[in-house]
């Protein structure tokens, strides 16, 4: 619900009860900061968070392909999983039983990780100094260019399709990326099978 609200806000610039204040940055443009009314409902704002709470993810396809299998496998030789973390199980949320206690596979761990020098940008935001970046899942990333018409990837859309996006990992993914950079021509082609299948 926060989240939420603090976009709107942030982001977009629109009120709500939890955050009734407008987010100027000292640039009121002759505006009143404090709006008599805010922009959106209790309401709206709640309908909103469940709708994100209960978008469904694109399921993982072809997990039976000998190709895909394979590059599994080496998903975890590499120690992707140690950051990407498959498997999740949600907590119980009062009232929706559809994402309560089910089993998800977000490939995140939803932490920081220091991605080295050549991705950070310098500059810090709330717990991320300018270093770290928090683990980004990697479930439907495969259809990235069917949904948004595009294959860029990571925090500045820096990596043109997904092995570019490896071939930027530093820090503490530095290993993971040399022994992609040790695989096989064959063995990298299985990996990326297995990261478009998901
Ligand atoms: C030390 C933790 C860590 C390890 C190990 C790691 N990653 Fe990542 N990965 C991250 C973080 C953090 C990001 C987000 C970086 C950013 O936003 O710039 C990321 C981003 C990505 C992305 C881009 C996703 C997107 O939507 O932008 C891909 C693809 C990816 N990782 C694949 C892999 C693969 C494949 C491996 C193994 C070879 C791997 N990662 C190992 C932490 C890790």
């Amino acid at each position: 619900m926060v989240q939420s609200a603090a976009a709107y806000n942030n982001d977009m610039g629109i009120t709500s009860p939890l955050f009734p204040v407008e987010a100027d940055y000292l640039q009121t443009n002759g505006s009143p900061v404090i709006e008599e009314e805010p922009d959106i409902t209790q309401e709206i704002l709640e309908q909103v968070v469940f709708y994100c709470r209960t978008l469904a993810v694109p399921a993982a396809r072809n997990l039976d392909d000998p190709q895909i299998i394979k590059g599994a496998s080496l998903f975890n030789e590499a120690k992707c999983h140690s950051c990407h973390t498959p498997r999740h199980i949600t907590g119980s949320f009062d009232g929706i039983p559809e994402i309560s206690n089910q089993t998800i596979y977000p490939y995140t761990d939803l932490l920081l990780h220091d991605m080295g020098p050549e991705l950070a940008d310098g500059r810090p935001e709330f717990l991320a100094d300018g270093n770290e970046w928090q683990t980004r899942p990697l479930w439907g990333i495969g259809l990235t260019q069917i949904v948004n018409g595009h294959t860029n990837f990571l925090h500045d859309g820096r990596a043109r399709n997904i092995e570019e996006a490896v071939l930027w990992h530093g820090g503490e993914a530095a290993a993971s990326k040399n022994a992609y950079l040790q695989f096989s021509k064959e063995d990298r082609e299985a990996l990326l099978a297995f990261l478009n299948a998901i």
